[in-house]
């Protein structure tokens, strides 16, 4: 097999947050394919790093009262420790603050600059005359020019989905201070991507073959698609592609460009600079040939694991920068898409804005997650779901009641009948069936199918489990005679339980490794899938590789990331938007409220606060459980009153009682007592409210 040498990345997490989850997708979804390579013996580098300049990380460390370089270097502990806990096992993990970056930064800059790829122009910029800084466009904020909403962002207005030039908002003020910003003219410096079209439209649409006679397309379908609306020409034949502002004014936490007092490199120009400036670091740590990966003509692989908002970055300007100062370019860039809770956005009020380290801390197990994680995810551009009810479901069933479950019933046999020694079992028929599956899960894992991957695992376990159930080791071990049998069974399920270890390692490593210290192996490559262990093999001693998810475990953690509407709203948010979180008007108009005629309403024996109403919809009737008993003593009053219900909710099991169909709307008072909201006279059952 040809040794490939591939260099791999994910989006540089920027040095002013907490790691949550959604972070934890990307890195999950790169750590596993890396795993992978390593394990089928390529020479594989995973390198990451903090992006640390801009902005937004200047004023942050400014109202902690601390510098800049104080902040990052907090945070990247932070960052490092969250990580690791979550098993993702970086190569280098750096940080853009670093002379590497700076070096590279220049000489991309300088290289460009020589190839006539760099303007400079005057443009007009919105200053804060109080701050004394010009403003980007996320610090500007003001009244909506379209529709008027109040304390809108200078880019896009989050009520309308207008988007604008912050230049165009009514009364617009400073969000860092509250004064009125300035227009005051500037120079900047732009890289010339209009110029870059021709490249770029082949670039994108393009391929490169591989050491190994492979071909790797660079974008996915989807975001191919995407690209070519961005590369497309006017009438004239012009192409529609931007010149790309790289230069910020002083003062700005970042690097100075040089020849240019005052002005600073954008952050977003340094950043993906840091992807070659953390594996520099790594060569120079571990003496390797940094030229080989990155000079135009090498023959090494080089991918990038990003999220799908920040595709124009990597799959136009990074190629682009690359190659017109005369380095390689990406030979893939791989996106995926955003992670939801639960079928909503994460939020910081319902505690689903759910960060590593409450995660950690509250003692949940990161493999959990991590499997979860891989059977969701595929090769395309899709958003993935944590379900949370599902999460526990599926872990327990899959991990610990199909897979850890196999070496628990066979180990005790083994240890204590044929003191832990193994019998030949290379004819298995099982052990066929599960060897012959390798190419096809390891084929999985290349293309980034992780669902198929770990489908095909989970049947080959369901098999094993079959053939336990057939043979019945413990009824083998009461017979007398059928001793030799029960060694036969159970060496073939220590062995089935090794090849299956090996087709879930990517994703399980540290499953993986007690999983070997039981086995008494190595640390598993691939090419182990396809052999049994030898005669007379001693395992140790079993102990328990995977706890069951107990669902407090998680209602905990959902608890422990709820944060108060005041304090989960961003600091400069807060003071504007005193209610809740902001929601669109797409968001608002998915949600389907409608009035109903109550049949019936009784009370739910068992149940103190659930009602439960038989709803007449005109369309339809449904069931709906309501937890409003507390302020209705007397349900029966509510027969024949209207209420207002939201038609298109989820429907709920609840516990014990069935299933609800819809959602009604009471109002709190400050006391927290509900009650049913009015419909106005007149109102028939159907009626659509919005
Ligand atoms: O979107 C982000 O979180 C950026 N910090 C990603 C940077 S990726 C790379 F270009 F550095
Ligand atoms: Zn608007």
């Amino acid at each position: 097999m040809t040794k490939r040498k591939i260099l791999v990345t994910s989006a540089l997490p920027y040095a002013n947050g907490a790691i949550h989850l959604g972070h934890m997708v990307e890195h999950i979804q790169t750590d596993i394919w890396v795993r992978f390579q390593k394990m089928r013996g390529h020479e594989c580098y995973y390198c990451c790093a903090d992006d640390t300049h801009g902005t937004p990380i200047m004023l942050a460390a400014e109202k902690q009262g601390i510098s800049p370089e104080e902040l990052i270097a907090k945070v990247h502990q932070e960052h490092i420790a969250d990580f690791s806990g979550f098993g993702i096992g970086y190569d280098n993990y750096y940080s853009t603050h670093s002379l590497e970056n700076r070096h590279f930064s220049e000489t991309i800059y300088q290289a460009l600059k020589a190839n006539n790829k760099i303007q400079s122009r005057n443009i007009q910029q919105l200053f804060d005359p109080e701050k004394q800084m010009f403003l980007p466009d996320r610090f500007v904020k003001g009244e909506c020019p379209k529709c008027h909403a109040k304390d809108q962002y200078g880019d896009n207005c989050e009520s309308c989905g207008a988007t604008y030039s912050p230049t165009e908002l009514i009364n617009p003020y400073s969000a860092v201070s509250g004064a009125t910003p300035v227009l005051k003219e500037t120079e900047h410096f732009f890289f010339k991507l209009s110029e870059c079209a021709d490249f770029l439209r082949d670039w994108t649409s393009g391929q490169t073959v591989l050491a190994n006679g492979q071909t790797q397309t660079h974008l996915q379908a989807q975001s191919l698609n995407k690209m070519n609306e961005w590369l497309g020409e006017d009438e004239e034949g012009n192409s529609t592609l931007s010149d790309w502002d790289i230069s910020r004014d002083a003062p700005y936490f970042g690097f100075q460009i040089p020849d240019a007092p005052n002005k600073y490199f954008y952050v977003w120009l340094d950043a993906p600079v840091g992807y070659m400036a953390s594996f520099q670091n790594l060569c120079t740590r571990l003496g390797l040939d940094f030229n080989e990966f990155f000079r135009a003509d090498s023959e090494t692989e080089m991918y990038h694991f990003i999220g799908k908002d920040i595709l124009y970055f990597h799959a136009l300007f990074w190629p682009a920068m690359l190659q017109f100062s005369g380095y390689r370019t990406p030979t893939g860039v791989f996106a995926h898409g955003f992670l939801t809770v639960d079928g909503q956005k994460m939020s910081k009020s319902r505690g689903t804005f759910i960060t590593a380290r409450s995660y950690l801390d509250g003692g949940l197990n990161p493999e959990w997650m991590r499997y979860y994680i891989a059977a969701k995810l595929n090769s395309r551009i899709e958003d993935i779901d944590l379900n949370l009810q599902d999460f526990i479901a599926r872990v327990n069933s899959d991990l610990v009641g199909k897979y850890v479950n196999i070496a628990a019933r066979a180990a005790g046999f083994i240890r204590k009948r044929f003191s832990g020694s193994l019998k030949a079992v290379e004819n298995s028929e099982l052990l066929q069936q599960l060897i012959a599956k390798s190419e096809t899960i390891a084929n999985d894992y290349e293309t980034r199918e992780y669902a198929k991957a770990l489908r095909e695992v989970m049947t080959l376990a369901d098999t094993v489990n079959e053939y336990v159930d057939a043979n019945k080791p413990w009824e083998l071990a009461k017979q007398a005679d059928q001793e030799t049998r029960l060694h036969q069974v159970c060496s073939e399920l220590i062995n089935a339980f090794k090849i299956l270890t090996v087709y879930l390692s990517p994703v399980l490593p540290k499953v993986a490794e007690h999983a070997a210290a039981f086995l008494n192996i190595n640390a598993l490559t691939w090419q182990d899938s396809t052999q049994t262990l030898p005669e007379n093999h001693q395992i140790n001693e079993y102990k328990h590789l995977m706890q069951r998810i107990e669902e407090k475990q998680v209602s905990d953690l959902v608890e422990a990331n709820k944060q108060s509407i005041q304090a989960a709203a961003t600091p400069e948010s807060s003071q504007y938007v005193p209610v809740s979180e902001q929601c669109s008007f797409d968001d608002f108009m998915k949600v389907d409220m409608r009035v109903a005629k109550v049949l019936n309403c009784e009370a739910v024996e068992g149940s103190t606060k659930l009602l439960k109403f038989s709803l007449d919809f005109g369309f339809e009737t449904r069931t709906i459980f309501s937890g409003i008993a507390a302020s209705y003593p007397n349900p029966a009053e509510l027969n024949g009153r209207y209420v207002i219900a939201v038609v298109n909710f989820a429907p709920r099991k609840m516990a014990k009682f069935g299933v609800s169909e819809g959602m009604i709307l009471s109002a709190a008072d400050k006391d927290g007592k509900l009650r049913l909201l009015d419909v106005h006279a007149g109102a028939q059952a159907g009626d659509k409210v919005g």
